[in-house]
């Protein structure tokens, strides 16, 4: 009962301009509906779920429930240190690393600034700014047809569209919803002519899939320009997104000022557990990028024998573009069982986003196509 009473107008600027996270489809009704019949392709997650390791850590720490967390992650916090080979000063954090790319936003930016991002890149990129009160710069993508990165970054563009004000660059690498992918060198070109007073956080959600020759990591470049931020997750190849644990890794000072504002009990003890422990486990995490990039691979060789187009990919999605509205597809699809992420949202109504699922799930999706 609203009592005539809306607390809308109570709010401050930032938040009235922004909208509510749609959840899509009703994903716990749909799994009572289609039972075992459901190929949920939409989310991006590890159709192999986590590592046993991962599993039996988080058992254990289960019963550690009735304390609160470390708040300073520090176990996770040394392991990521010695994987990563950095200091552990220079790694914060986050429940999930999309709470990183918002809390970035918040620390660093305010209506005195701008903020700069690719279109089609990750959408958290445009709702951080906004909920930072900064202006938003989001540059055009590449076209639609650009042999490498169809709907991708451009990032020349990007790099002349910083302005005095601008305070972020957020760039995704590979970027999600596209899948495309832009190579060191160019962020090598981008990092040597961006001003260090401009914070370039690289996104790399899906690095642990990566193998395009020419694509490291961001990181190899952290040494030397300390306006670099790398934000990371353990909810993609490590199969851990019910979990939400990310990580950034930036200057010891860009930590120190994120920390000023992160929830101190950010990360739960169970999640700290879990994510230790996948960390640790590096054949789940090997078979976990094997099995994907075969399977995504074989199922781009169906789609595009059956005329798709599917746009290359560095990541557990396929992007396919049908050059017209995708929406009857998307409902057929539905309607059968099979769970894909429509892109009217992404202003892309011409594509569907397909996760790369079990080759059971990935055939139930072929058999649904027209
Ligand atoms: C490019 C990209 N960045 C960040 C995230 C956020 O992941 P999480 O908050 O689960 O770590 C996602 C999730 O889909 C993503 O696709």
């Amino acid at each position: 009962m609203s009592n005539g009473f809306d607390a809308t107008r109570l709010a401050n600027s930032a938040t009235r301009a922004l909208r509510a996270y749609d959840p899509g489809h009703d994903l716990p009704a749909l799994r009572k509906h289609f039972g075992a019949q459901i190929a949920e392709l939409g989310s991006n997650e590890n159709p192999l779920g986590p590592s046993p390791r991962a599993l039996e850590a988080m058992r254990n720490a289960l019963k550690e429930s009735f304390r609160y967390p470390d708040p300073r992650g520090l176990a996770l916090k040394t392991a990521l240190a010695e994987h990563l080979g950095v200091d552990v000063e220079r790694i914060a954090l986050g429940n999930g690393s999309h709470e990183l790319l918002i809390l970035l936003a918040q620390c660093f930016a305010d209506a005195a600034h701008s903020i700069v991002y690719s279109q089609f890149g990750f959408a958290v990129f445009p709702i951080a700014t906004a909920a930072a009160g900064a202006q938003p710069i989001c540059v055009p993508a590449l076209p639609h047809d650009h042999a490498r990165a169809p709907y991708g970054h451009d990032l020349s563009t990007m790099l002349g569209a910083i302005h005095p004000d601008t305070r972020i660059v957020y760039l995704a690498n590979p970027n999600n919803p596209t899948g495309t992918w832009f190579e060191d060198t160019a962020l090598a070109e981008f990092l040597a002519n961006a001003s260090r007073d401009v914070l370039v956080v690289v996104d790399e959600a899906y690095h642990e899939y990566v193998d395009a020759p020419g694509l490291s990591s961001a990181l190899r470049f952290s040494d030397e320009h300390p306006n670099l931020i790398v934000t990371r997750t353990f909810s993609k190849a490590y199969g851990l997104a019910g979990l939400r644990v990310g990580y950034l890794i930036a200057h010891a000072s860009v930590v120190a000022v994120v920390e000023r504002l992160r929830e101190s009990f950010n990360v739960n003890n169970v999640a700290l557990a879990g994510a230790e422990a996948a960390l640790a486990d590096g054949e789940h995490l090997q078979h976990s990028r094997e099995f994907n990039n075969a399977e995504r691979e074989w199922l781009r060789g169906k789609l595009e024998s059956r005329g798709y187009r599917c746009l290359p990919s560095q990541t557990n999605f396929l992007m396919i573009d049908l050059g017209g509205d995708a929406s009857a597809l998307e409902r057929r699809l539905f309607e059968r069982g099979v769970i894909v992420r429509p892109m009217g949202g992404y202003g892309l109504p011409q594509t569907l986003r397909i996760s790369i699922g079990s080759r059971d799930e990935n055939e139930r999706l072929l058999q649904a196509l027209p």
